[in-house]
């Protein structure tokens, strides 16, 4: 059963705008799910009346929603609070600042900077409205929940303002069960929750409704969706939910992320190739390639199960686009380990990948091992992996050369007007001349690749 706090004010309470022709703006840091916080609390403000500002110099109030996944994160932020200080000796402002690093770092935000108006948790986003009213009437407030209590508090049950209105993210699980001994999400996300199928359908429906074509269903890992829900003695899969949304009418493309290599079974390969929806495209997060160092970042599998994991869902569908994650420089990673890492790179042939420097994260099991490298080993390894990955994500968009795919266009391409971005069913982004409505579909065929986009003319 749901626990509702009573008593608790929500904005539904809220029945008359405060906040009329103010403007806010945000900034947002880190992943998809603080970007869909961030869609949220930008629904939020405007059922209160506000208006986007276009920039942080003329807005009422900038929220900053922070990300803490490695440290550089942490440094920019405050690097910016830094100069809203000045922007705030010189008008009124309100700053808040939320997100990941704010359900971290409360106290050091309120002692580092003394000019922020409220500070908000990861589960407690729906209550900004609230928290604003109460620095207006009382001064600065800090309030962090330790876990989600409501099911009103998931993201997805808020007001939004969507970015592109063709394409929108679904949350089916927030949270993370997982142990990984690098990763400071389950820490400022908390225990896993998975939403109600229903929910989500609901949800699905509503959007297409509204004009989108495109869902992407986020979650940590999402093949672990379902296992906290009992309905009715059953308990819903993430390979059932794939299908159903696949059976929402008028919707075209599906997305997911992430899905755990440790976790993903041939019925979710098998329900991928079997909902012409969901398209041919997986980020499977590798993290290393080394046997010892995924043990002690407790990821559950090999570099050899990796790849056999993989091999299965190609097997399924076999025109498939995939991404990773990759840490360089974990704790004690030998060269040895370091050349394995390259190994399952080169056999499993990434279109993309994600290359990070491993980051200490105060209050993780791995930031106190003893045994961490120097920036210089690191920065090698580093540029050799991404010397790797660049040839073979330049061979993979190579090979696409002369076929003819179809192209979800994003509207014009930012850099050059007279041409459109367009996503493929793979996630791969082409630029084409061509005038199609965002939204819509069209055919192109390749002409020319790069490691990171393609171009193509609309093919007749
Ligand atoms: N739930 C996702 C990952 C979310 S975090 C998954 O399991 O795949 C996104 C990525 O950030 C991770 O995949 C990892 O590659 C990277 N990352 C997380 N913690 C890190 C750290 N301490 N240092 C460097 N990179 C890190
Ligand atoms: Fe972090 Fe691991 Fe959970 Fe991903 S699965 S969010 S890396 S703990
Ligand atoms: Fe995402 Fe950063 Fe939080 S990666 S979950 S916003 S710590």
């Amino acid at each position: 059963m749901d626990t509702i706090a009573l008593g608790m004010p929500t904005y539904k309470e809220r029945r008359i705008p405060t906040r009329s022709g103010q403007q806010y703006f945000i900034r947002t840091f880190g992943c998809q799910m603080n970007e869909h916080d961030t869609e949220r609390i930008a629904g939020l403000l405007e059922s209160d009346g506000m208006e986007p500002a276009g920039s942080a110099d003329a807005a009422d109030l900038i929220i900053l929603n922070t990300c803490t996944i490695r440290e550089n994160a942490d440094q920019k932020l405050y690097g910016y609070l830094g100069s809203l200080r000045a922007l705030k000796s010189e008008r009124p402002l309100r700053i808040a600042v939320g997100g990941c690093m704010a359900q971290k770092d409360r106290e050091v935000i309120q002692d580092r900077a003394g000019w922020v108006d409220v500070v908000f948790g990861t589960h407690n986003t729906h209550r900004v409205l609230d928290l604003l009213d109460h620095a207006d009437e009382w001064g600065p407030i800090t309030e962090i929940w330790e876990e989600t209590t409501s099911t009103e508090a998931m993201p997805s049950a808020l007001p939004t303002h969507r970015e592109t209105p063709h394409s929108a993210w679904v949350t089916i699980t927030i949270g993370c069960n997982n142990s990984c001994t690098f990763c400071i999400v389950p820490y400022v996300r908390g225990a896993e929750i998975s939403r109600r199928p229903s929910d989500i359908i609901r949800e699905v429906r509503n959007l297409v409704a509204e004009g989108v074509r495109e869902v992407t269903l986020l979650g940590q890992n999402v093949n672990s969706y379902g296992r906290d829900l009992d309905l009715n003695g059953r308990k819903p899969l993430f390979a059932d939910l794939l299908r159903q949304v696949g059976q929402v009418e008028g919707l075209r493309r599906i997305r997911f992320t992430s899905p755990h290599p440790k976790d993903i079974r041939a019925d979710v390969a098998a329900a991928m190739a079997e909902t012409p929806e969901v398209c041919e495209q997986l980020h499977f997060p590798l993290q290393s390639g080394s046997d010892s160092v995924l043990r002690r970042m407790h990821r559950g599998y090999t570099g050899e199960r990796f790849l056999a994991r993989l091999e299965m869902v190609r097997s399924h569908m076999p025109d498939l686009t995939v991404s990773t994650d990759i840490i360089v420089g974990f704790p004690g990673e030998t060269e040895a380990d370091f050349q394995d890492t390259l190994d399952v790179v080169a056999a499993a042939r990434f279109d993309s990948a994600y290359m990070f420097q491993y980051s200490p994260r105060p209050g993780t099991p791995a930031a106190e091992y003893d045994d961490q490298l120097s920036k210089e080993v690191v920065q090698e390894r580093f540029d050799r992996l991404a010397a790797l990955q660049d040839q073979i994500s330049l061979e993979k968009n190579e090979a696409l050369l002369g076929s003819t795919l179809e192209l979800m266009s994003e509207g014009p391409s930012r850099k050059d007007a007279s041409r459109l971005a367009g996503r493929t069913r793979g996630g791969k982004v082409v630029h084409c001349e061509a005038s199609v409505p965002p939204g819509e579909e069209l055919f192109a065929t390749i002409t020319s690749a790069a490691p990171h986009h393609l171009m193509g003319v609309p093919a007749s």
